[in-house]
C-alpha cells in the first residue's frame, strides 16, 4: 500500500531529482561542518577581527601641568597625600608619552595592530573642567596624536573618560555624585568630538564601576570618597547616555561608533548550593548589571532591587540607597549603545553572605556576597587571579542576558614584577585568554569583533604605582629617557596580528 502511493508520488525521474539534491546538500553539510571545525580548530579568528593594546592618558602621558593642562583628581590625590602610592609614585611623568606619543603609536604599528586605544585628559582641553577658554594646544595634541594613528593605518578607540575627573569639578560640584555633572560631560565631549574627526571607536567612560565603587564608594581611589557610589552610579550612566545622545542627533553624519566600557569579571558558585548559586547571579549583577541593564535592556537589573528592598529592610532604613529611575530616564538611557565594550581579567567564587555583609569591597557588601578565591589559582603580581576557564562563560552569559551584543574587548592582560623581558607567563596567559575568546565565539556564538591588550607600554597602575608591568615594552621608571624596550610578548603579538591565529611557539 505504502509503496504503491509512493509511486504514486514520485516518477523514476523525480526519484533521480530528489535523490541527487539529497546527496548535494549532505555534501554541502560536511563541508560546512568541515570548514566550522576547520575554523574551530586552527586558532584562526574571524577574518576582520582587530588585534591592538590599550593605554589611558594619565597613566602614560606625564606632562601633568604643561601646556596648560589643569590639575585632575588624581594629580590632586597623588600631590596631596603621596603615601597613598605604592613606594610614593606619581604620574607627574609617567611614560612621558606627551612628548613620545609618535614612538608609541609606531611601537604599536611596528606589531601589525590594527587598532589603538588611547583616552583624552580632559584638563588638557578644560583646565577646569567647565569654564573659561578652551585649551587649543590640548585640542591640537589628540588631533596629531590621532592623524599619527590613521597614518599607521590603524584605527583610534578613543575613551573621552578615564579616571581622571577634573579638580575642580569635585571641589566645585562633587564631582560624580552630583547631577550637573552630566551636561558638563556632555559640553566636554561635544567640544572633543567636533574636533576629532578621525576616530573610529568612541568609549563614552571606562570601567564606571571602579569609578563608583572605588573613588566615591571605599574612598580607595580618586577623589577618595566614601558610600556615595550609588549617587554616582546613577550620573555616570546618565552622562553616558547624554553624551550618546548628544552625538547621534548633532553628529548624524560620522561613522565612529559609540558604547560604554565595562569590567566584567565572571563569578562562579562557591558549591552548589541555591545560596551560592544565587549569590554569583547576584554578584554578576551588581558589578555588571548595574550599568549594562539600564543600557542594554532598560531600568534597574531586578535582582538588585530585590537585594537592596532587602537591605533597606534590614537596617530599618526609610529610604533605600539604591535611586529610583523616571519613565523618562529609563527611555533616554536604554538602547544607548552601538556595542559593549568589555574589559575582562579574571574569575573568582561567588559565596551567599546575604545577612552579614563581611565581604569587603562595596559591590560585595552591597550584593550580600563574599568573593573568595582557591589558593591553587594563578595570580598575577597584583594578586589578582588570572583564572582564564571562566572567560567563556563570562561571555556567554553576557550574550545570553544581552541578547547577543556587539563586544569589543576593550582590556585583557597580565601584570609581573617587571624583573625579565621574558615574559612567557604573560605569554602563557594572554594564549589562554584568546583561546577563551576564541571558543566563545566558535562555539558560544558570542559576537566579538576584537580584542585590545593591556598594555602597549609599562604604565602608572594607579595606587599601584609603577610595581605593576602590564606592558609589550618595558619601560624603567629610573631611566629618564623612559626608553621603550620590546619584550618577549610582543612576538607573540606580532605573530596572532600577522596570521590572525593563536601562535603556537613562544618564539618567533
Ligand atoms: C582597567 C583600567 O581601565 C586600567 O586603567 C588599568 O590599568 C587596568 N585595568 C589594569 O588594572
Amino acid at each position: 500500500m505504502k509503496r504503491r502511493s509512493c509511486k504514486k508520488m514520485f516518477s523514476s525521474n523525480d526519484y533521480f531529482i530528489n535523490s541527487w539534491l539529497l546527496s548535494i546538500t549532505t555534501t554541502i553539510m560536511i563541508f560546512c561542518n568541515l570548514c566550522d571545525a576547520y575554523k574551530e580548530n586552527n586558532g584562526s579568528f574571524p577574518e576582520g577581527f582587530m588585534f591592538g593594546a590599550a593605554t589611558s592618558a594619565y597613566q602614560i602621558e606625564g606632562a601633568w601641568n604643561e601646556d596648560g593642562k589643569g590639575e585632575n583628581i588624581w594629580d590632586h590625590f597623588i600631590h596631596e597625600n603621596p603615601m597613598r602610592i605604592v613606594n610614593n609614585d606619581n604620574a607627574d611623568e609617567a611614560c612621558d608619552s606627551y612628548h613620545k606619543y609618535k614612538e608609541d603609536v609606531s611601537l604599536a604599528a611596528s606589531l601589525g595592530f590594527s587598532v589603538y586605544r588611547i583616552s583624552i585628559s580632559w584638563t588638557r582641553i578644560l583646565p577646569t573642567g567647565y569654564m573659561g577658554t578652551i585649551n587649543e594646544v590640548g585640542l591640537k595634541y589628540y588631533e596629531d596624536l590621532i592623524d599619527e594613528i590613521v597614518k599607521h593605518n590603524m584605527k583610534a578607540v578613543v575613551t573621552l573618560y578615564h579616571f581622571d575627573l577634573p579638580q575642580q569639578l569635585q571641589k566645585d560640584f562633587g564631582g560624580w555624585t552630583n547631577p550637573l555633572l552630566i551636561d558638563i560631560f556632555v559640553n566636554y565631549s561635544r567640544i572633543v568630538i567636533e574636533r576629532l574627526e578621525n576616530v573610529d571607536y568612541w568609549i563614552t567612560v571606562n570601567e564606571p564601576r571602579i569609578i563608583c565603587n572605588y573613588g566615591y564608594g571605599s574612598g580607595e581611589s580618586a577623589p577618595g570618597l566614601k558610600y556615595q557610589e550609588f549617587e554616582c552610579t546613577k550620573v555616570v550612566i546618565m552622562s553616558h547616555a547624554a553624551v550618546y545622545r548628544m552625538y547621534k542627533n548633532e553628529f548624524p553624519n560620522r561613522k565612529a561608533k559609540m558604547a560604554i566600557n565595562l569590567d566584567c569579571e565572571w563569578f562562579e558558585p562557591k558549591t552548589n548550593s541555591f545560596e551560592d548559586i544565587a549569590a554569583a547571579e547576584r554578584i554578576l549583577e551588581f558589578q555588571i548589571g548595574i550599568f549594562a541593564h539600564p543600557i542594554l535592556k532598560g531600568g534597574w537589573p531586578k535582582v538588585v532591587e530585590d537585594r537592596m528592598e532587602q537591605k533597606r529592610l534590614m537596617e530599618n532604613s526609610p529610604v533605600s540607597q539604591l535611586p529610583k529611575w523616571t519613565e523618562y530616564e529609563i527611555e533616554f538611557i536604554n538602547g544607548t549603545f552601538d556595542f559593549l565594550g568589555v574589559n575582562h581579567y579574571f574569575t573568582n567564587y561567588a559565596e551567599n553572605d546575604f545577612e552579614n555583609n563581611v565581604g569587603k569591597s562595596r559591590s560585595e557588601m552591597n550584593a550580600g556576597v563574599l568573593i573568595t578565591t582557591d589558593p591553587s589559582w594563578d595570580k598575577n603580581s597584583l594578586g589578582r587571579t588570572v583564572t582564564t576557564w571562566g572567560t567563556r562563560k563570562l561571555f556567554k552569559w553576557l550574550k545570553e542576558t544581552y541578547n547577543n551584543p556587539e563586544i569589543f574587548i576593550c582590556e585583557y592582560g597580565y601584570s609581573d614584577n617587571g624583573t625579565t623581558l621574558e615574559d612567557n607567563e604573560r605569554i602563557r596567559f594572554s594564549r589562554m585568554y584568546l583561546s577563551a575568546f576564541h571558543d566563545a565565539i566558535y562555539k558560544d556564538g558570542v559576537s566579538i569583533f576584537g580584542a585590545m591588550t593591556w598594555s602597549l607600554i609599562d604604565n602608572f597602575e594607579w595606587t599601584s604605582g609603577y610595581s605593576a608591568h602590564f606592558g609589550l615594552f618595558y619601560i624603567d621608571q629610573n631611566d629618564p629617557n623612559k626608553t621603550r624596550i620590546r619584550k618577549k610578548s610582543a612576538h607573540f603579538f606580532k605573530k596572532l596580528a600577522a596570521t590572525g591565529r593563536i601562535p603556537e611557539d613562544l618564539h618567533t
